[in-house]
């Protein structure tokens, strides 16, 4: 395997660790309150301004000499040096001894980019012809079913980035979807979720498209052999799958050895990861669904967010900025979780997007140079829809005893028509940010209490479940309006965080051998499954599990 790295010395031991470890000591315990109360306009110093995309970290844990030295720490981890390696096609990621090519799928400016001895940017832009020739005619209705209707809907078969990353950004784009199109996305073995969904389709008018970057995916293949032979039993002959199923993959044999004509094929390569891949073929989808003019628009908005990460000072780069906040908490603070709460319903699936993005590359214990870390790495990333959350799990954010330091992304201008709600929203996310870094005090509580009609006779029962410690740190991410373009922004925003951490962790973000153990597993269990005895050749309990299950299904 390619090692493009000399070992580099543990995280631990780096000046700019121990001097934040000695900054920790004098700061951890300083109340933000007091912070805003020292500097009300901290919200000047830190916040970046980029492009329609607005950051406020003021809402930190933060001194005057945190974000230097986080940024210190950044230089020490030498991550200048390897974001050029990244954007340059160099194979960083070194236990497959690929390059890691995401930012070339959406390099606008079209300047060559080399792996291999080779420029990829002219297969990269065959590739969006092909996608766009053949969107344009679904679209427009040119490209007809079996029996010559044109078609209405769009089943995506896919799973992991090959169904996160273009379901999620489906959602987001909502306000530009093609009128007479909608795309379904099926992802689960589960055989529910493929009989709900198509339950409601037709077959001379439904278009699959099978998206697996390697296309050996049990669930996807299983769910794409069952709309097969869905499709054969309305449409009979074979003949008739070409208009009817096309393929998003770097696996040419196995598009053909499932019976798609390569001429369907769209294809991407192994220098994208499957969870980077919704700039790639893997966004065929969403083009069919907001046309290519729109998709190009998401590519832009993705590169100029390349542009400020790989130019910006690190102190004024937003991606950078995250990533080492983040770092402050996971590393100092020891935060376990990060929370991310879209107060936009389009984004209501980012989240979940952004668990594969984030846990997926930086969720290892094994730095990328094979030793075991002594530090802690990826935290847990969770969430949903803010408005949602702030009814079901807030509380424990306010007042639970875990720190959850958390992203608030709302969007400013709304493709609704009610303006009234999105004040409404607008206000609640605000809210929370506020409440979460001021608290309210004892004084303050007793305060509102006497202010309001309660019985004050209560008052000493109540009021410390009342009070608010408050110093939850949040960053606030303020779209002007979710449109393409910011939307690439913000996804690309997301994938440098992660980046960045992934290099101060000393980790190799690219890989995911952690999904491995279970996949071989399973094929194992579901040999066993069908043995016509009983089976002992796992541990007590997978055993019994097993035999239960066999019982139940009478096998
Ligand atoms: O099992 C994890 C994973 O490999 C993800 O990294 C990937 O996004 C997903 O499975 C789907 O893989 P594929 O696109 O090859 O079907």
């Amino acid at each position: 395997m390619a090692n493009t790295n000399k070992e580099k010395p543990s995280l631990t031991t780096l000046p700019a660790y121990k001097k934040l470890q000695k900054h920790f000591a004098q700061v951890s315990q300083l109340h933000m309150r007091r912070l805003f109360s020292v500097d009300p306009q901290r919200v000047n110093k830190y916040s970046i301004e980029y492009n329609g995309l607005f950051l406020d970290y003021s809402k930190n844990r933060i001194s005057h000499e945190t974000i230097p030295l986080l940024c210190e720490l950044a230089k020490e981890a030498d991550l200048e040096s390897w974001r050029e390696r990244m954007f340059s096609g160099e194979k960083i990621n070194n236990t497959e001894g690929r390059a890691v090519l995401h930012t070339a799928l959406r390099n606008r400016t079209n300047t060559p980019i080399m792996v291999d001895g080779e420029d990829i940017m002219p297969m990269i832009n065959s590739t969006i012809d092909k996608m766009d020739a053949f969107s344009e005619k679904v679209r427009k209705g040119s490209w007809k079913g079996y029996t010559g209707k044109k078609i209405t809907n769009i089943v995506n078969v896919g799973i992991g980035g090959s169904d996160l990353g273009p379901k999620m950004v489906y959602e987001a784009l909502t306000p530009y979807h093609h009128k007479r199109l909608s795309v379904n996305f099926i992802s689960n073995v589960d055989g529910a979720h493929i009989d709900q969904s198509l339950e409601k389709l037709n077959p001379e008018t439904t278009l699959f498209v099978i998206s697996s970057k390697t296309f050996t995916t049990q669930e996807t293949l299983t769910n794409a052999h069952v709309a097969r032979e869905w499709f054969l039993q309305s449409a009979v002959d074979e003949a008739h799958i070409s208009k009817h199923f096309v393929a998003v993959s770097t696996n040419r044999e196995g598009v053909i050895k499932f019976g798609i004509d390569p001429e369907n094929m769209f294809e991407f390569w192994d220098w994208v990861g499957g969870r980077y891949s919704l700039w790639s073929a893997i966004g065929l989808s969403v083009v069919l669904a907001v046309g290519m003019k729109k998709f190009k628009k998401m590519l832009s908005g993705a590169h100029s967010m390349d542009q400020h990460f790989r130019e910006a000072p690190l102190e004024q780069n937003m991606p950078v900025i995250l990533a080492m906040l983040g770092i402050w908490y996971n590393n100092f603070f020891e935060a376990e979780s990060y929370g991310i709460f879209p107060y936009d319903h389009y984004l209501r699936s980012l989240t979940m997007y952004l668990e594969q993005a984030d846990m997926e590359s930086n969720g290892k214990s094994v730095d990328r140079d094979g030793r075991k870390v002594d530090y802690a790495t990826g935290p847990i990333i969770w969430g949903m829809s803010g408005i949602n959350g702030q009814h079901a799990f807030y509380q424990s954010i306010h007042q639970g005893t875990k720190m959850i330091p958390s992203d608030f992304i709302v969007s400013m201008l709304t493709h609704s028509t009610h303006q009234d709600q999105h004040n409404i929203m607008f206000a609640n996310a605000l809210a929370q940010t506020e409440a979460l870094m001021r608290g309210r005090n004892f004084d303050e509580t007793l305060a509102d209490i006497k202010a309001s009609d309660a019985d004050l006779g209560d008052i000493e029962k109540r009021i410390h479940h009342m009070v608010f410690e408050g110093n939850h740190p949040t960053n606030t991410i303020l779209i002007r309006k979710l449109t393409p373009r910011t939307l690439g922004m913000l996804l690309a925003l997301y994938e440098h965080k992660i980046f960045v951490q992934g290099i101060v962790w000393n980790l190799n973000s690219f890989d995911q051998w952690g999904v491995e153990l279970g996949k071989q597993l399973t094929k194992t269990i579901l040999e066993d499954i069908d043995q016509p005895y009983e089976v002992r050749s796992h541990d007590g309990s997978t055993n019994t599990l097993i035999n239960y299950y066999r019982d139940v299904i009478g096998v």
